[in-house]
């Protein structure tokens, strides 16, 4: 049995058909126009009906979407990076497909792919943290995965870490999204190339681009070794070790996993999350070390998590 997963990230959508193992058997991309729910729409439709017509048995369709899911597993609350505001989207889908179609958080999706198939398959309790445009989260809890009372459990990157901080796209402030995502990390390159000294790279190569600094560039001077563009990274580091230790404190995992672009940056972004860690954790020193380490999904894990839910699902039925 297989079934379709989709991601739709803020930059572009990928669609995959996937077997029981995790395995994509078909795989496209396209890029997203996020700030129109009705072109996303239309482009999961024709990804949808394009990996259909393969010769597999699909069961359903899992969608992986950036945002705050109800518990049917069906609307979109509400997303801080994607025009999303009480979007019906499972019914939407559903109207115009042939095929029981389930929304699921993207992070959520990323996380049980890694869970089940990747940096978390040897244990019962895991967090995934995914560093892109926004911090997304997912917890598996006791071999499961938790959605909360009402569905939209999990979302980790809107945990306060500065009371009063900056503002966050979900309407509170000092959410670890602004301290620990892509974004975030552009914002404090910005600042070490403002300040010159160490940031001097980032400012030449920011008034290259016309003033803008990218977060391709950014990453080239991170693996270059650049001291700003690591003193950056180092920076966001030290927030998601800070956040991990509070997250370490409630729901105790064995593993801590990271996703997303950033975490591309692997060894380089674990060491200050260990860091950070081991500063801040409550009961240091008496409490067993989980581990820190990136995805193994890479790029794939939100396709692989949705599509595996949805075969889990259509199977329940
Ligand atoms: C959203 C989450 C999403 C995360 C990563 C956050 O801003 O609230 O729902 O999982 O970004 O895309
Ligand atoms: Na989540
Ligand atoms: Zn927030």
């Amino acid at each position: 049995m297989h079934a379709i997963g989709i991601d739709i990230g803020g930059t572009k959508i990928a669609g995959a058909v996937v077997d029981e193992l995790g395995v994509i058997v078909r795989e496209e991309r396209v890029p997203t126009d996020a700030s129109s729910p009705a072109l996303i729409e239309d482009a999961v439709v024709g990804m949808v009906q394009r990996l259909q017509q393969g010769p597999e048995q699909i069961v359903g369709v899992g969608v992986a979407a950036a945002g705050f899911i109800d518990a049917a597993q069906s609307t979109v609350y509400y997303a801080p990076n994607i025009n999303w505001r009480h979007e019906p989207f499972r019914e939407k889908l559903e109207r115009r497909l042939d095929i029981p179609v389930l929304i699921e958080n993207d992070a959520n999706a990323a996380g049980w792919a890694e869970f089940r198939f990747g940096a978390g398959r040897l244990v019962s309790d895991m967090v995934i943290l995914t560093i892109g445009t926004g911090v997304g989260g997912a917890i598996v809890s006791n071999d499961r995965l938790f959605r909360g009372g009402f569905g939209a459990g999990a979302e980790i990157g809107h945990m306060r870490v500065v009371p009063g901080g900056l503002p966050c796209g979900c309407g509170a402030h000092g959410c670890i999204e602004q301290y620990g995502s892509g974004r975030a990390l552009q914002r404090m390159a910005n600042e070490f190339a403002d300040a010159g000294g160490i940031g001097q790279a980032l400012a030449d190569v920011r008034a290259r681009n016309g003033g803008v600094l990218s977060g391709s560039d950014i990453s080239a001077l991170i693996m270059a070794g650049d001291p700003g563009a690591l003193a950056a990274l180092r920076q966001l580091g030290d927030w998601l070790g800070q956040a991990c230790a509070s997250l370490g404190a409630i729901l105790d995992p064995q593993v801590f996993v990271f996703g997303g672009g950033v975490a591309q940056a692997g060894e380089l972004l674990l060491e200050p999350i260990r860091l950070a860690y081991l500063e801040n954790l409550p009961a240091r020193g008496f409490h067993p070390e989980p581990e820190f380490t990136i995805a193994e999904l890479v790029n794939d894990a939100g396709v692989v998590g949705a599509a595996d839910l949805a075969r889990l699902h259509a199977a329940s039925l």
